[in-house]
């Protein structure tokens, strides 16, 4: 469930890292500020951390870095080849939003950088329940990834895309489910989660959803 994108990474695992630093024009903007965007995530995080879509680990290296213990969950196997290449002692395990292993008690932190788009709504008011049980009392989740402030923002976002013929852009903002603000606020807050936003880049917002 939720991995209906994953051959997409498996193709782009080995140039992913390449296309963050904003090579390609047309996600240039979607990547701008993605060092800083991630050195917010893993200063938001705190405790036991459990993060989901790993990728090739460059969110995981920051908080491995704070010296907090992270549970790192990813579907797809080449991406999980480069983050324990780039990260040999990460606890790293097959699973995806829906579908992880149970960590043996709560953890205070679940991050996750550019991936929760991959879910449907329905898969993310599935997802955000389970985060809801996982979490420790006073936890909390930390996402940055990317959602439109509104229904026009959105609108406008893909007439900027379409106009300078950034058809590859266009096709992903209509293939995956990127949510628009207050959809999101609402799952999370539908849930018991108490919900705060903050724009980063024309596209990535960074939520944190304390329970
Ligand atoms: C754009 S990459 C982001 C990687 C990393 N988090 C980062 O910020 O650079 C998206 C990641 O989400 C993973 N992914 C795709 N579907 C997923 C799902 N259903 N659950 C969890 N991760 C998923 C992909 O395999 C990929 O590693």
């Amino acid at each position: 469930m939720g991995r209906e994108f994953l051959e997409v990474f498996e193709e782009w695992a080995s140039t992913y890292d390449e296309a963050v630093t904003g090579h390609d024009p047309q996600y240039r903007d979607v990547f701008e500020g993605y060092d800083t965007i991630l050195n917010e995530v893993a200063q938001l995080a705190r405790g036991t951390v459990m993060e989901f879509g790993v990728g090739t680990g460059n969110l995981t290296e920051k908080i491995l870095a704070k010296d907090l213990q992270v549970i790192g969950v990813e579907p797809s196997e080449p991406m999980r080849e480069l983050a324990k290449e780039k990260l040999p002692e990460l606890a790293l395990y097959e699973g995806d939003f829906l579908e992880f292993p149970l960590p043996d008690k709560p953890v205070d932190t679940i991050v996750s950088t550019y991936a929760f788009h991959h879910l449907t709504k329905e898969e993310k008011n599935i997802a955000i329940a389970k985060f809801y049980s996982l979490i420790a009392d006073g936890g909390r989740v930390v996402f940055a990834d990317t959602v439109y402030e509104n229904k026009q923002a959105e609108e406008q976002i893909k007439q900027e895309a379409h106009e300078l013929g950034y058809h590859e852009l266009l096709e992903d903002l209509n293939r995956e489910y990127y949510p628009q603000l207050e959809d999101i606020r609402q799952l999370f807050e539908q849930n018991g989660f108490h919900f705060e936003a903050k724009q980063r880049n024309k596209f990535v917002w960074l939520f944190v959803a304390e329970k």
